[in-house]
């Protein structure tokens, strides 16, 4: 990370601890939910299959950013699909970066092909070996791995959903991270466990051998984007939810958190690892400050 992207972000941070704000700085826009996959653990994907209009998008992210919010994430259903007025995601990137936001990442499925130099990070859906993968996501295992090869930029870092069926798969996520050209780490999440897919869900002691497999991982020198601080209270869902620096963004309703913080008593067993990484770092803990300051130096 650029150091003056860095210091802004660092005093947002001394902020929000001092003064127990709670104003956000990370948003996501959601540019369609229409997608090509039709993941087995995945609740939110072509609901309404609409490509949101270039107009409202560029509109979205300028009213983020008028919120103070500057590290955007481009997410979907699909952001490879989003096209519209002659643009791609891949101009939206360039648009938001010149907007004035700090860092502009994307999440994708991965199956087209990767031209995306201007991103700081591409979030690639990986979700384990060839078997594992595909099984939860369909046969793409081999187009993914094909399109990374070919990627303009090694700013992909695969974006790993940890559940029944892929949990003894991470090993060997981490060291495919490792070795695969063009990506720089990997970075995980728990399932979290929408009514329609509560059969996926870990329970604390599938999540407790887990983060004793990422911790190995990091160990042995693998590139894990995640706070090995934040484990005992993702294990045990302690953290605190929802997450009030972040905001999502989706047809031009915004939502504190996540798309999900409406699902009735979802937060309790939130999955998702930025959740507890941000809140406990906003919170003032001193660990997570320290690592969160080596890991987003060292990857972003
Ligand atoms: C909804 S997808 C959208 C972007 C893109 N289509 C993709 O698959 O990366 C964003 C991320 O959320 C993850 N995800 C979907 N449902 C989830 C769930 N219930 N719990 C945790 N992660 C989930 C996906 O695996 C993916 O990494
Ligand atoms: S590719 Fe992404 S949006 Fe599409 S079904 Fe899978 S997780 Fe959901
Ligand atoms: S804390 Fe709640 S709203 Fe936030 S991501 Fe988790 S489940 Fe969604």
């Amino acid at each position: 990370m650029k150091i003056s992207s860095f210091m802004p972000l660092a005093r947002f941070g001394v902020r929000t601890v001092l003064f127990h704000k709670k104003d956000p700085i990370l948003g996501t826009v959601i540019v369609t939910d229409k997608c090509n996959l039709k993941c087995k653990h995945c609740s939110v994907n072509n609901i309404t299959a609409v490509i949101h209009p270039y107009a409202q998008i560029k509109g979205e992210m300028q009213q983020l950013f008028d919120m103070g919010i500057r590290i955007l994430f481009f997410c979907g259903g699909e952001t490879f699909l989003w096209a519209d007025s002659g643009k791609s995601i891949r101009d939206l990137v360039v648009e938001a970066k010149e907007m004035g936001f700090l860092i502009v990442n994307v999440v994708t499925n991965g199956t087209h092909p990767i031209d995306l130099p201007e991103a700081d990070l591409i979030l690639l859906s990986l979700d384990g070996d060839r078997e594992r993968h595909n099984e939860v996501r369909g046969d793409t295992y081999d187009t993914i791995m094909a399109n990374i090869a070919k990627a303009t930029s090694d700013n992909i870092c695969f974006y790993m959903a940890v559940n029944q069926i892929n949990k003894n798969a991470i090993e060997h996520v981490c060291r495919t991270a490792r070795d695969t050209k063009n990506v720089r780490a990997v970075s995980f999440n728990f399932h979290t466990p929408y009514p329609d897919t509560r059969e996926l869900a870990l329970t604390k002691e599938d999540k407790a051998v887990c983060c004793k497999i990422i911790e190995k991982m990091m160990k042995e020198g693998c590139p894990v984007f995640n706070l090995k601080s934040a484990f005992p209270y993702i294990i045990n869902n302690t953290f605190p939810t929802p997450c009030h620096q972040c905001v999502v963004i989706e047809n031009g309703k915004i939502s504190t958190c996540g798309r999900c913080i409406e699902v009735p008593g979802l937060c309790d067993e939130c999955g998702y690892f930025f959740v507890a990484e941000y809140t406990l770092l906003f919170s003032g803990n001193l660990k997570i400050i320290f690592e969160m300051l080596r890991t987003y130096l060292k990857y972003v």
